[in-house]
């Protein structure tokens, strides 16, 4: 591959912005896509420095109109299209048992974070397939393939983005174009304090101590270990690893 042209969605957040910056370092050519303006001008100005060129674009990637406007906007700057990290995500803000958990957490649960990975992939693959090739890198979760009492509609979500990752690998394997999931336990964003403050709103120290315990080393993932592993999967991974979920967990998963 020449000067691959990703783009990143949840570019703003902390797996995004560190994929973004692991990019742009390795020379490539990014757009990086949130919703959170303010987010996307840290990122830039992280970035001035590396190899790669950086775009962004401000968009709700749950939004068909959006999704096209950015992946057309990467094509046309950059004429074409080698890959695409779908990260953006939502948690449900909802921690309780599922028959109390209101249909309009369900409904933008999964338009964050299913359809979203359902546009990104139905706009990007024709790019990919004109290209010769190219590879998608979608995110899970520990909860894409396990699941937690209190995340019914995020475990729902999550699990939906691994059928249509394996669905979409077995479709266009013919076109050379690899999809493959990364999933991340816990990790020391945002979203992870969201999560430790749902499971002991009285004491998030105590929902981090939970979430801790869940891995085997101790600790809860770094971001940027999750974006590596993505990163790799885009850019380095051999041609015949498609249609798998790489788990960075700590050995969460093996238990
Ligand atoms: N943090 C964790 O503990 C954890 C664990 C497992 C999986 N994950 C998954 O990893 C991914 C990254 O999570 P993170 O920890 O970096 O979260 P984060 O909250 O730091 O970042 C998420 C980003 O997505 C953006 N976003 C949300 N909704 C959007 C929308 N509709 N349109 C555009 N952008 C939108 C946010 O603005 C934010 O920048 C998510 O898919 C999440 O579900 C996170």
């Amino acid at each position: 591959m020449s000067t691959p042209t990703v783009i990143v969605t949840g570019a703003s957040g902390g797996m995004g912005s560190a994929a973004v910056r692991q990019l742009v370092e390795r020379g490539a050519n990014v757009l990086a896509v949130d919703r959170d303006e303010k987010g996307l001008e840290r990122v830039a100005e992280e970035c001035e420095k590396g190899d790669g060129e950086l775009g962004t674009a401000v968009a709700d990637v749950g939004t068909t109109r959006d999704v096209e406007a950015f992946v057309a906007g990467a094509v046309e700057r950059w004429g074409g299209l080698d890959g695409i990290f779908n990260i953006a995500g939502i948690g449900t803000g909802e921690f309780k048992p599922l028959a109390d958990v209101s249909n309009e957490t369900y409904d933008e649960v999964m338009r964050v974070n299913a359809r979203s990975v359902w546009l990104g992939m139905k706009y990007a693959l024709p790019h990919l397939v004109a290209r010769g090739g190219g590879a998608i890198v979608n995110t899970g979760s520990h909860l894409a393939w396990h699941a937690a009492p209190t995340f019914s509609a995020y475990c729902a979500s999550k699990h939906a983005v691994i059928g249509m990752t394996k669905a979409v690998a077995l479709e266009y394997g013919p076109y050379n174009i690899r999809a493959n999931v990364v999933c991340p336990s816990a990790m020391d964003t945002a979203m992870g304090q969201e999560a430790a403050e749902g499971i002991a709103p009285e004491d998030p120290q105590l929902g981090w101590k939970i979430l801790i315990d869940q891995s085997a080393n101790g600790r809860v993932g770094h971001a940027e270990e999750s974006a590596a592993v993505g990163v790799w999967l885009l850019l380095d991974a051999p041609q015949h690893i498609s249609g798998i979920i790489v788990p960075v967990d700590g050995a969460q998963s093996a238990k």
